[in-house]
């Protein structure tokens, strides 16, 4: 029997996190089965990296509909055909508005690259050099209405000292891979 739950992960870049969390999944290290990526930025090299990976996409430009509503309505509606149940935001740099939200009520997480709620929302990682904390960390949460202010489920500090840009970015993704696929373990194997 197949009871894995059915994700899909949205992400509007790189998608290293995507990466980490399908390779899991394939290895059998995560009790999950993603079925789709959903992103905004249909360029973005995470649908290169779902395409090799045989994952279906699901690319809408937000530019193109008249209203978040109608966006949102056109992702639900591919979702509700996969049968997704869990969406997981990897990268996604937009907020999630009401039609998606109470389609998948406590369904949704986030990864967020700093010791919420310190720095929430855009460049948390410049946000942080530009106060000059000495640490910083990554934070994953439920999603809710507001802007990175979810539930928290886990958070891992990172000591940054005497670290440029480049070494942070290193050390916070670092931290991510592994405590995204963790905490995402603990979350599914409930
Ligand atoms: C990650 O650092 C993630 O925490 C951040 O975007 C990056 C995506 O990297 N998300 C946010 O800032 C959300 N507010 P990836 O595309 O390599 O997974």
């Amino acid at each position: 029997m197949n009871n894995k739950p059915k994700v899909a992960i949205f992400a509007s870049g790189s998608g290293s996190n995507f990466q980490v969390i399908m390779d899991a999944s394939k290895a059998g290290d995560l009790h999950a089965e993603i079925v789709a990526v959903v992103t905004d930025k249909p360029q973005a090299y995470v649908v290169e990296r779902a395409t090799a990976a045989d994952v279906s996409v699901i690319a809408f430009n937000p530019k193109e509909f008249s209203s978040k509503a109608d966006y949102e309505a056109a992702i639900l509606k591919e979702l509700q055909q996969l049968e997704v149940e869990w969406i997981v935001l990897a990268g996604y740099m937009r907020l999630i508005g009401e039609t998606i939200l109470d389609a998948f009520p406590h369904k949704i997480v986030n990864i967020h690259p700093s010791l919420l709620p310190s720095f929430p929302g855009k460049d948390a990682i410049g946000q942080a050099l530009a106060h000059g904390v000495k640490v910083t960390g990554v934070t994953v949460h439920y999603v809710d209405a507001g802007m990175d202010t979810g539930k928290i489920l886990a958070q891992q500090a990172i000591e940054i000292v005497d670290l440029d840009r480049e070494q942070t970015e290193q050390r916070i993704h670092a931290v991510e891979h592994e405590l995204y696929t963790k905490t995402l373990q603990q979350l599914w194997s409930r």
